[in-house]
């Protein structure tokens, strides 16, 4: 088996997120074209209906009508298994005034919120999430800036922190040690917010929001990657993923494949709203392993399992550093990744925060089923384990691939030869 041909990924997840919701706070009427099919951003428009958000499906894009902050109060909203529409709400509603309960899925409601909840209290808000977790309540209005240092490298605590601070009083300054996707600031700054970068984080001011009038989404770096990185390991192939987001903070994956030796080509084509463009990789038989510091996580944290995959094929000893964020994503992803591709034979091991593969080493189908655990960038890339051993292999609920990457069976039939 091997993968041969183009392909446009699906609408880049974090910034339709962010398009939906950003839309509630603001003025204005604004197309988004190719706005993500993904279930993660079905939940987001879904969240903006429920909280009085005007959302219209065309063939041209999907239309959002600024809601002014003006939301439905009481609402009570099931974010599914969507951390970035449940995190990025709790900072938007924190500065709404009245009640509001935010909730999801099962994965979703063991994932930790205190990390947020904790800084909006300290800008007014009022907060509960029982033992962290959803559902949280909130009541929101009235906040205040305050100075708050990120503990953890995280955009989606960013983003809810900066949806604070636009509409609290004073100005709030977010400082980042690590820098993350930079989504929700150049959004921002689109929509007029007096936002601006200062050494080590962000300053935001008080201010009114205006939709742009068109928002063209480029395609998803994070769901390119795993056609891309697949490429670059398994013999006679060559992919290239037209349309494709290159925001810098996004594809640390593709710096570390050109540092493991793999044959990359990229071409920016774009600017707006993001760096876009073209990207081709093709199979590379004398990779090599190599360090990822724990700095570049950020810049590649969702492509982690799937890079996992390319370094088993890679000679030498590749460490991905402080990756201990993954624990807490919609599975175990460090457990997950770790227990599927060791399971196929590859010498991989969780070494106190470090994830460290030895390779290469040739994977083979195991006995029995592999397991996704629900998590779709572990479905995604144990299914490209399978191409790269040449067999279909059985995945507990493969079909968990659609809350980020619903089009993924359908690119993978289209590539494969
Ligand atoms: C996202 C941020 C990341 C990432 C997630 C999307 C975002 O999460 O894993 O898939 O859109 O801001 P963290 O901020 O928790 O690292």
């Amino acid at each position: 088996m091997r993968l041969k041909g183009s392909f446009a990924p699906p609408g880049d997840k974090s910034i339709s997120h962010r398009a939906g919701l950003f839309s509630l706070l603001a003025r204005g009427r604004m197309r988004v074209s190719n706005y993500s099919p993904c279930q993660d951003c079905s939940s987001t428009l879904g969240a903006v209906k429920l909280l009085g958000g005007e959302v219209r499906f065309s063939e041209d894009g999907v239309w959002l009508t600024g809601a002014q902050g003006r939301l439905r109060a009481g609402a009570s909203v099931d974010c599914g298994n969507s951390g970035t529409t449940l995190r990025l709400l709790m900072g938007l509603l924190a500065g709404v005034p009245g009640s509001f309960v935010l909730d999801g899925d099962e994965s979703l409601r063991r994932r930790p919120m205190e990390r947020v909840a904790t800084p909006l209290r300290l800008m007014g808000a009022r907060v509960e999430c029982p033992g962290g977790r959803p559902p949280v309540s909130l009541f929101g209005g009235g906040l205040r800036g305050i100075d708050y240092t990120l503990p953890v490298a995280s955009a989606q605590l960013k983003s809810a922190l900066l949806l604070a601070g636009v509409q609290a009083g004073g100005n709030t300054f977010v400082g980042e040690p690590v820098k993350s996707r930079d989504h929700s600031e150049r959004l921002l700054a689109l929509c007029g917010a007096n936002i601006r970068q200062e050494p080590g984080g962000w300053r935001i001011e008080r201010s009114e929001l205006t939709l742009p009038e068109e928002l063209r989404v480029p395609g998803d770096a994070s769901s390119a990657a795993f056609f891309l990185c697949a490429a670059a390991i398994t013999p006679g192939s060559d992919v290239t993923s037209e349309g494709t987001l290159l925001n810098p903070t996004r594809i640390g994956f593709l710096r570390v494949l050109e540092r493991m030796g793999a044959n990359l080509a990229i071409e920016e084509q774009g600017r707006v709203p993001e760096e876009w463009g073209q990207v081709r990789a093709a199979y590379s038989p004398e990779l090599k392993a190599c360090q990822v510091r724990a700095e570049e996580i950020p810049l590649l944290v969702d492509e982690v399992p799937i890079l996992a995959l390319v370094a088993t094929q890679a000679r030498g000893t590749t460490v991905m550093k402080e990756v201990g964020e993954l624990r807490v994503k919609e599975s175990d992803r460090l457990a997950a990744v770790a227990s599927g591709l060791g399971a196929m034979g590859a010498d991989i091991s969780i070494e106190g925060e470090d994830l460290v593969i030895n390779g290469p080493t040739p994977l083979k189908a195991p006995a029995g089923e592999l397991d996704s655990f629900g998590d779709h960038r572990i479905a995604m890339t144990l299914t490209l384990a399978g191409v790269l051993c040449g067999q279909e292999l059985a995945i507990k609920d493969a079909g968990c691939a659609a809350v980020s990457y619903p089009g993924f069976g359908h690119d993978l039939g289209l590539l494969l030869q």
